[in-house]
């Protein structure tokens, strides 16, 4: 690592970013677009293939350690849809509206005992565009889907995503308990020790 800490985010995704840098608060993270790194095709069948594409990318061109997050939702009754392609589940391009009309549309008359689904993060952190052996980190955090969207926090799926724990959706969670039980802030709290154990 640097000795100025610096990351730099393989993300153009503002909700992630504003998570990330919440929960890494030790490091300063550089979104790539800095460094003019455009987003890479996620050619990968799995989050964790994913995410090492998009850190190796961003370490190649920023010259610098660079961490990825490649996260999704899980939905058991749909096959495991969307997963890997839930940003652009309703196609290229979709709106976080469109993908939840698709989901909600997809489970219509579908019961809640047959609506668990869970969220997915896997974190890479590569140190350098080389680097042999990244830190891979993930999280995952349960609960179903909703009939109809909730809330305004968040961002993604949260409206539809229903946390059994508070009885309310993801989207209705402040910020800092949303980090508190989310795959993200648990893949974090992962990554963070193993960076503990490597420096
Ligand atoms: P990625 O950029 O391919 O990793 O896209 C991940 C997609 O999964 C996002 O665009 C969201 O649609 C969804 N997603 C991941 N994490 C969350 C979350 O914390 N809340 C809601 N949706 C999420």
């Amino acid at each position: 690592m640097t000795q100025t800490n610096s990351l730099v985010l393989a993300s153009g995704n503002a909700g992630k970013i504003k998570e990330l840098q919440a929960l890494l608060s030790t490091y300063s993270l550089i979104p790539q677009t800095q460094f003019n790194v455009s987003e890479i095709e996620e050619t990968g069948t799995t989050f964790v293939e994913n995410a090492i594409l998009k850190a190796r990318h961003a370490a190649r061109i920023s010259k610098l350690p660079a961490i990825a997050d490649d996260s999704g939702l899980v939905v058991a009754t749909l096959n495991d849809a969307p997963g890997i392609y839930s940003a652009r589940y309703a196609g290229q391009g979709a709106t976080n509206v469109e993908n939840i009309t698709k989901l909600l549309r997809e489970l219509d008359g579908v019961p809640l005992t047959q609506r668990h689904a869970y969220f997915f993060c896997v974190l890479v952190l590569m140190r350098h565009v080389d680097d042999p052996c990244p830190i891979i980190a993930q999280g995952r955090w349960d609960g179903y889907i909703l009939e109809q969207p909730q809330g305004e926090y968040g961002f993604g799926y949260d409206p539809i995503f229903g946390v059994s724990t508070h009885n309310c959706s993801a989207a209705e969670l402040p910020f800092d308990i949303k980090n508190s039980l989310s795959h993200r802030g648990k893949a974090l709290s992962q990554l963070q020790r193993e960076l503990k154990k490597a420096n």
